[in-house]
């Protein structure tokens, strides 16, 4: 089978091998993957950002939809022929985070390559159904970023309808967060660098928008929003660069989901956060209960992900790159489709 291999950091160094054909262990399903998705991860792992010590070679990637083409001996709840996808967090089921879960995300270190291959095999407790209404290529979407904003504002923010939810940029998180906060009844306030994009926020249900380009204030503009409230919550993929301006834009008691660290470093003042009772939760993905969860609301609803541009296998150089220039608005995907 194919398989990309990174053997030194770096898109160029990414290189198509043949690789042999994975052999599901006896409690594992082997899975031909058909679409990918790419997080801005993948970007980092590919670049040496993510983790400069980590043991090369590695196949990157962690998003991926396909179909079980062989099971093990052991394998009682899947059979050839079903939608899968596998989980970032490949032994996170239910309950809180634990360590050897925390080190179970595909396509992260060398132990737990990913899947930019055509097959790859997984534990049977960790793949989960894709909804019937969803292609190969929307489905790969989902495990990761989809799952980081429902954790964000569902599951740890207990998000009510009639709340009002700020999302930073129109990556693939913030999209998600735009919908789902849609889904739940909520007021968008959602910002971007482009006024293209911003127009494409607004197609989306965003209900007020923000240039943080040429309103560099933008949390004042969020405040005057809010009666001079702030939000209920925001889903914060900046960062260090960023976190100020979320503090300033929250309400008291409000709640921040630190997920992502897209911008430059900065100092932060604390003292708001407690003076304003902020909460501040760490956001690592989501649990396969959390997952199953999600499914089972988009399925309800036929929620469909963004997907802004799909590559093919061999493209998979380009489609990173793609998303290194920062144009995308969602997501983007590979096809395996080559056979
Ligand atoms: N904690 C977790 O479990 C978890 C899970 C998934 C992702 N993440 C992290 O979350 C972040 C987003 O990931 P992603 O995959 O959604 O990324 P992505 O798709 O690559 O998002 C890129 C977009 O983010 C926006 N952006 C960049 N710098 C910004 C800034 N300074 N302020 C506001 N927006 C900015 C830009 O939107 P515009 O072009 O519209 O300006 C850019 O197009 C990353 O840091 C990622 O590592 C964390």
């Amino acid at each position: 089978m194919k398989a990309y291999e990174l053997d030194k950091f770096g898109i160029e160094n990414l290189r198509i091998v043949d690789a042999a054909m994975p052999e599901p262990g006896d409690d594992e399903v082997l899975v031909k993957v058909h679409s990918a998705s790419l997080n801005y991860r993948d970007l980092m792992v590919v670049n040496g950002q993510y983790n400069p010590r980590m043991k090369l070679p590695v196949v990157p990637l962690s998003d991926a939809a396909g179909e079980v083409t062989a099971v093990g001996k052991n394998v009682v709840s899947r059979r050839v022929g079903e939608r899968v996808m596998p989980l970032f967090v490949q032994k996170w089921f239910d309950g809180r985070l634990d360590v050897p879960a925390s080190r179970s995300s595909l396509g992260g270190d060398a132990r737990s390559n990913g899947v930019l291959r055509e097959y790859a095999a997984f534990n049977e407790r960790s793949v989960v159904s894709i909804p019937e209404y969803l292609s190969f290529a929307e489905a790969a979407t989902l495990p990761c970023t989809a799952l980081t904003a429902w954790n964000a504002l569902v599951e740890s923010g207990k998000l009510q309808k009639g709340e009002t939810v700020l999302t930073l940029g129109t990556g693939g998180v913030s999209i998600f967060a735009v919908q789902i906060a849609k889904l739940f009844g909520a007021r968008v306030i959602a910002t971007s660098s482009s006024d293209a994009k911003i127009e494409k926020l607004k197609a989306l249900g965003a209900d007020e928008t923000i240039n943080y380009r040429s309103t560099p204030d933008w949390e004042q503009k969020v405040l005057e929003w809010t009666g001079g409230q702030g939000v209920d919550h925001v889903v914060e993929v900046g960062g260090a660069g960023t976190i100020e301006k979320s503090v300033a834009s929250v309400r008291m008691g409000g709640e921040i989901a630190m997920i992502g660290a897209l911008s430059g470093g900065a100092s932060v003042d604390t003292v708001p956060i407690f003076m304003r009772a902020i909460s501040l939760n760490g956001i690592f993905v989501g649990s396969k209960a959390m997952f199953e969860r999600m499914l089972k609301e988009f399925t309800r609803a036929e929620l469909r992900p963004v997907i802004d541009r799909e590559f093919s296998f061999d493209e998979a150089p380009e489609a990173l790159r793609y998303m290194q220039k920062g144009e995308h608005f969602g997501k983007i995907v590979i096809n395996y489709e080559r056979h």
